[in-house]
């Protein structure tokens, strides 16, 4: 079998259009132009990607970007005064502090020093507990962004068995909470983990979120799973030791011959996080104005 190959870039291209067309009528209709503030602490080489990339699509979807560049190192206190004047500000619909942060700040703080309305990413620990209560909230982009290509390729997924491989609070938590949502049977499984290929075959939908890059082998695949690889490594390439390569967390050439469906790195997971961040922020400019 050769998997489907799902298309995260083209599937977030659509979403982007989407919510463009929505930045339109916000602005013809009502005047209201979402804005999101995006904190950046030190010079973090994938981090400082990230913002340019999300700084880039914030101003092509026709909405206000505002960027906070801050030196490394800058108090926890400045950062936490920096939020509360974006909190307070009625331009900012959306607030993202890229993480991780230097080592002398406590995200955790400064996370939950943001405005819940405003927290498009969905990691105050109020947006935590309402996703995992059922209740409406702001949904972390990127599992959002699994889900949306999951229910695109499934229909409903309902009674399906989902593996998810990783627990981090970004990814691995509220994917299991969102799968459970849409009534799978879920399994967070870890390093910790007994017999994880066991556990991986299990899968009628395995997400891979562990930061190991192309742990998960061909023969942890269930044949006709769905697969979607959340992992970003980059490694020495291994026709040019001179050059890196970007991999996930799946050995993709064997999986792809085992599964169903997989989404490719990149071009998968990736393109659709900035995606629904800008839906998110969308969402909240939306909430916000009643
Ligand atoms: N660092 C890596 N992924 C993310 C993300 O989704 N949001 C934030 N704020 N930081 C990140």
């Amino acid at each position: 079998m050769t998997a489907k190959i799902i298309d995260g870039k083209a599937f977030a291209a659509q979403i982007r259009e989407k919510v463009a067309a929505h930045v339109a009528r916000l602005k013809s209709d009502h005047d209201m132009v979402p804005g999101l503030a995006v904190v950046l602490v030190g010079e973090d080489p994938a981090s400082q990607v990230y913002v340019r990339n999300k700084g880039k699509q914030t101003v092509e979807a026709g909405m206000a970007g505002f960027e906070h560049k801050l030196d490394a190192a800058t108090s926890e206190e400045d950062i936490l005064r920096l939020v509360d004047r974006l909190n307070a500000d009625p331009k900012v619909h959306g607030i993202l502090v890229q993480l991780p942060l230097p080592d002398h700040v406590d995200s955790s703080k400064v996370i939950n020093r943001i405005n819940p309305a405003k927290d498009v990413d969905g990691f105050h620990i109020s947006n935590v507990g309402l996703l995992g209560t059922g209740q409406k909230s702001m949904v972390p982009c990127t599992p959002l962004g699994c889900l949306m290509m999951l229910r695109d390729h499934h229909g409903s997924l309902s009674g399906l068995n989902a593996v998810v491989l990783g627990r981090s609070n970004i990814v691995g938590k509220p994917m299991a909470q969102l799968l459970l949502a849409d009534n799978c049977t879920v399994t967070i499984a870890h390093s910790r983990t007994k017999d994880l290929a066991r556990i991986c075959r299990g899968a009628d939908i395995l997400v891979v979120a562990v930061g190991r890059p192309e742990m998960v082998q061909g023969d942890w695949v269930k044949p006709g799973a769905t697969v979607i690889d959340v992992g970003m490594n980059r490694i020495q390439h291994p026709d040019n030791p001179d050059k890196t390569k970007l991999v996930g967390d799946v050995d993709f050439a064997a999986a792809a011959q085992v599964a169903g469906a997989i989404t490719p790195v990149p071009g998968g997971v990736g393109p659709m996080t900035i995606a629904c961040l800008l839906a998110n922020t969308v969402t909240a400019c939306c909430r916000a104005h009643g």
